[in-house]
């Protein structure tokens, strides 16, 4: 079966050509990020316009690179939520219009569901059950995957999702949006044990995190201390990235040993954070767990990822309608 994935609940215009749920012929990505970087991070109206400027021509190279023609689609999957309401109804609505000019269906796929499915868009898939976290802009939540429809929460942000904490420590030190690759670059010059920022674990046992506090001390730190020359900043980026890892790291370790799996995957934007991945498998290995993590074009938002998830759903005969509608708060 071919489906033909669309992506737009953020910043990125992205289509894919996916073929039985793992083979990706295609996945192409407009990113916005240039036009958001002056703001520190995403304006909605902008995005939305941006999205409509793109997704034609998107998902035309998404099948021209495939060379899939429009009568080879057998279906069309679109981000239904959660994300901005203006940039989702974009490929959303999209999407209605294909499948009713092809005369094919359409699925709306939960974007984190996606990203879940970015684990399996490689040769060695985590095995089921295993520990996912989703980690990105708009989201940290980790799941305990069973199958490839059972998805339990275990846990998720109180307030700002770890991606977004990278985002705003970048902007409080004066470099734009995304601030997840330029923290992570500056860290490596950095010495992580210099500042101690601080960690917080919530109450025991808990699998929700609270990067709020973690983002305040960077920014008390900043006020108490004027040096703002480039080694300074290395040890704040260093120190900050060094807090955010152990806090990650002993969650997903301890939703591990709760539900005795020995596999995790590490999903959505901050996947892309090499030091964290690497930080987190020689950690995890020590215990015999295996980290998964997908290839870089599949960690950010992208449409094979929807693709995947949407051949599924074909499968499980979920389906969608003109009638539906997007969402913008998560409902897994
Ligand atoms: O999954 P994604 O592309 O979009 C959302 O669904 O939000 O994630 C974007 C987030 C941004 O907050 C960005 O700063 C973060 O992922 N990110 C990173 C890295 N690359 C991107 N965070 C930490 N380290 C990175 N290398
Ligand atoms: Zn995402």
């Amino acid at each position: 079966m071919i489906v033909l994935g669309i992506e737009t609940s953020c910043d990125e215009t992205s289509a894919a050509v996916v073929k039985d749920g793992s083979t990706v012929l295609s996945n192409v990505v407009a990113s916005q990020t240039e036009a958001h970087h002056r703001y520190g991070g995403v304006v909605p109206e902008i995005a939305s316009r941006l999205h409509i400027d793109a997704i034609s021509r998107v998902v035309g190279a998404a099948m021209e690179k495939a060379g899939v023609p429009v009568g080879a689609i057998d279906g069309v999957a679109a981000t239904r939520g959660p994300g901005l309401i203006g940039s989702l109804l974009v490929g959303f609505s999209f999407a209605k219009a294909f499948s009713y000019a092809a005369n094919v269906q359409m699925t709306g796929v939960n974007h984190l569901e996606g990203h879940i499915y970015s684990s399996f868009l490689c040769d060695t898939p985590p095995p089921f059950p295993f520990i996912a976290l989703v980690a990105s802009g708009g989201h940290t939540n980790i799941y305990y995957v069973q199958s490839y429809s059972r998805f339990e929460l275990m846990g998720q942000t109180r307030d700002d999702a770890v991606g977004e904490a990278f985002d705003k420590v970048s902007k409080m030190l004066g470099f734009g949006y995304p601030g997840g690759p330029v923290i992570e670059s500056m860290a490596l010059k950095g010495d992580p044990a210099r500042i101690d920022f601080p960690r917080t674990f919530l109450e025991k046992g808990s699998f929700d995190f609270s990067f709020s506090g973690i983002k305040s001390a960077v920014g008390r730190y900043l006020a108490e201390n004027p040096d703002r020359s480039e080694e300074s900043l290395h040890h704040i980026a260093a120190g900050f990235q060094a807090a955010v890892r152990d806090v990650l790291i002993g969650k997903l370790l301890l939703a591990c040993t709760e539900k005795e799996c020995l596999n995790v995957a590490v999903t959505g934007g901050v996947a892309a954070n090499s030091t964290f991945c690497r930080a987190l498998s020689s950690r995890a290995g020590q215990s015999g767990i295996t980290v998964h993590v997908p290839a870089k074009e599949y960690c950010g938002d992208n449409a094979a990822m929807i693709g995947a998830r949407g051949f599924r759903q074909f499968m499980d005969g979920d389906v969608c309608s003109v009638s539906d509608d997007v969402f913008s708060k998560n409902r897994i």
